[in-house]
């Protein structure tokens, strides 16, 4: 084996604005069975991720939420966190992009980049949203196409002709936040010269770091010619504010690659390893970024330019992967095939999944199918049919003689095909053709079935004096599945984790070189058990009701909803209900607790964000409406178990109320 190396690798940071989807589950696989891969092979290897923290999006969620950012973001950090640990996902750390450490280093970096005159600050001038009063990006502008007149088109394209546009071109343009006319207004920004190292890109870019279709890709961007890059942001704006710029905050795509880098460091504070080893200009250490393939600009022009322009080393290689479809098309909501990471686990085990992954992956950009149909069947007749049924047909017969295996292997041959195969799939996993490896292992798993069949031992072991030879069959049979485990364990942790307890042996991938002999064996439990295709039916269901779009508060002038039927109106259980107690939530600016009393004694606990306009004790035995079959919300602070109704938002709230003489359960239609 080639010698020690010293890896560090990352994946894209998932904002924290969302749950976790089998798209990033993708991605994770991917670079997880790398990981594991080269761990597998002896060498160092520090994987890191964190949460993407900062952006309008995440301080708009947060305030929709009625609790602050910090709380926020430490509650999705920890959800994502726990979902990647459940898809067996072996991140060594995991941060956020809110941290000190990457303050530090943002800081830093910039400073540099000032220092080395990449920095330059000029005015631009761009929509604003008086109601709200914050800059409004194209996607918070909605309004009537100019070319085709089609409503409701965002700030940049249309959906219905394709026009491409400036937000304040729309006729009657709005912002989505408040429904305010947007008014273009003037502010200072700060850019990142990125034309400064046109030349150092080209050469970086054609020097093998990159996959070859990003690289021609990129080719086309430089002929087109590169532009200085918008660094900077107004507040409000969740992020670091820029040293020496009050009220200019980093854009949060200027710190989210930085975050890698901050992660590495809070790790080594940890781990006691060096930080300056894996990103000192002089590294010899390797870098691998892992992505999709809708963030290629950031991550293969401004990111090794940044690195470039503030004296770090540059990426050894950026890793790009397609998109996730279902069944052949984008993820839907409607189809129940946009799968949260959560929904799947609460219906699915991860390793199936990783392992269809797997046997789909190449190192190309182009998107990968999840065909609920083919998973199926492709997991139970590979994984339960094919790998697990050697063990499980073996292992008896080897019990059955005291639990040893054979001092001899029954047909070296066959042994020796499957030693010999490991150079070939490592080389599959290393240059990112997981399918191919997939491939070759699975044309392993048929030549051992093969063999085993043709033996029949379950035959012999009826004929008197062939129990030696039986059991050195099934050595031999073992000794395969081993060695199968050991070329599956990067995609099949768990399993192979099983397998290793049964075997009493610790797989490496070295393992796949020296076959047990003579060797004592535990008690064979089940390995892996079959997917039923009604879990997937469940999990489709499941993917469909969570895809219900959340009851959102509806703000004054805003985007207007489609029309709905009255059968869709008169599912809402509305109902008067009397507040019974009211209180501020600690943490949360906006929200109240009430207690609510709605009819026959039935009492609930609702969470509203009426903090801004009402003294909780001035809520006390009102009657308001309540959406009384509103499907129950977990907040960090208790669940909520319905909504109360007003108008307005902010300061500007108006609850609804039935005038005097109504009664609480009295339906609203
Ligand atoms: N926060 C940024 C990344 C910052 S990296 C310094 C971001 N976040 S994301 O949550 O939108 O996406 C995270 C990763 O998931 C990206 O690499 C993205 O390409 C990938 N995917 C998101 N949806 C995907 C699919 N449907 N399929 C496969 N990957 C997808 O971008
Ligand atoms: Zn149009």
């Amino acid at each position: 084996m080639a010698d020690k190396r010293r890896i560090l690798i990352t994946n894209a940071l998932p904002y924290a604005n969302a749950a976790l989807h089998l798209g990033h589950i993708l991605e994770y696989t991917q670079t997880d069975i790398w990981a594991r891969f080269q761990r597998l092979r002896g060498h160092e290897v520090h994987y890191m991720s964190a949460d993407d923290a900062h952006g309008t999006a995440i301080m708009l969620k947060a305030e929709e939420r009625g609790i602050s950012p910090e709380a926020h973001i430490a509650e999705m950090k920890a959800i994502h966190e726990a979902d990647f640990r459940d898809f067996l996902i072996s991140v060594d750390h995991y941060h956020s992009t809110h941290s000190e450490e990457n303050r530090q280093l943002c800081e830093l970096i910039y400073q540099r980049l000032v220092a080395a005159g990449h920095i330059e600050q000029r005015e631009i001038v761009q929509p604003y949203d008086p109601v709200r009063g914050l800059f409004l990006a194209d996607r918070y502008i909605v309004g009537t196409c100019p070319r085709c007149n089609a409503p409701g088109q965002y700030g940049d394209n249309c959906e219905a002709c394709g026009a491409t546009y400036s937000p304040m071109e729309l006729i009657e343009p709005r912002s989505v936040l408040s429904g305010a006319r947007p008014e273009p207004r003037r502010s200072l920004h700060y850019f990142f010269r990125l034309p400064d190292f046109a030349d150092f890109l080209k050469g970086w870019v054609r020097a093998g770091h990159v996959p070859e279709e990003i690289a021609n890709k990129l080719e086309e961007w430089f002929a087109a010619g590169l532009e200085s890059w918008d660094i900077s942001r107004d507040a409000p704006y969740f992020g670091f504010e820029i040293p020496g710029a009050p009220g200019k905050y980093f854009y949060v795509w200027l710190d989210a690659p930085i975050g890698y880098m901050a992660a590495f460091q809070a790790y080594c504070e940890r781990t006691g390893l060096s930080f300056d080893d894996f990103w000192g200009r002089d590294s010899t250490a390797e870098v691998h970024h892992f992505i999709g393939k809708d963030i290629v600009n950031f991550h293969a022009l401004f990111w090794p330019a940044m690195l470039e322009g503030a004296g770090f080393r540059t990426p050894t290689a950026i890793h790009v992967h397609g998109f996730l479809t279902v069944d052949g098309k984008k993820m839907s909501k409607s189809r129940g095939t946009f799968i949260n990471a959560r929904t799947w686990l609460e219906h699915l085990d991860p390793e199936p999944l990783r392992y269809y992954f797997a046997s789909k992956l190449g190192p190309g950009i182009e998107d990968i199918d999840l065909n609920l149909e083919d998973f199926v069947q492709k997991v139970n007749s590979d994984l339960v049919g094919k790998v697990v049924n050697i063990a499980s047909r073996c292992a008896r017969f080897v019990e059955r003689a005291g639990g040893v295996m054979a001092e001899r292997l029954a047909e070296p041959a066959l042994w020796e095909r499957f030693a010999a195969a490991g150079e070939a799939i490592a080389e599959h996993y290393e240059q990112l053709r997981y399918q191919r490896a997939i491939r070759e292992i699975m044309a392993l798993a048929d030549a051992a079935n093969e063999y085993i069949a043709a033996r029949a031992p379950w035959q012999l072991a009826k004929e008197p004096g062939r129990e030696r030879e039986v059991v050195e069959i099934c050595s031999l049979g073992l000794n395969l599945f081993r060695t199968l485990m050991v070329y599956l364990k990067p995609v099949l942790p768990a399993t192979a984790a099983r397998a290793e307890a049964f075997l009493a042996d610790t797989l490496t991938w070295e393992s796949a070189q020296r076959p047990l002999l003579g060797h004592r064996i535990r008690k064979f439990e089940p390995l892996l058990s079959r997917v039923d295709r009604k879990q997937v039916e469940k999990l489709l269901e499941a993917s469909r009701e969570a895809a219900q779009p959340a009851p959102e508060r509806r703000q004054g002038g805003g985007e207007r909803p489609a029309t709905v039927t009255l059968e869709t109106f008169a599912q809402l259980d509305l109902r008067v209900a009397r507040v019974l107690a009211a209180r501020a939530v600690e943490g949360a600016d906006r929200l109240l607790e009430l207690e609510l009393e709605l009819g026959g004694g039935e009492r609930r606990r609702v969470f509203a964000g009426l903090r801004p306009a009402y003294q909780p004790e001035a809520l006390v035995g009102r009657l308001v409406v309540v959406v009384a079959n509103l499907a129950p919300r977990k907040m960090r602070f208790g669940v909520s178990e319905g909504m109360v109704l007003a108008a307005g938002e902010g300061a500007q709230l108006f609850l609804v109320s039935p005038d005097p003489g109504a009664e609480p359960g009295m339906p609203v239609r």
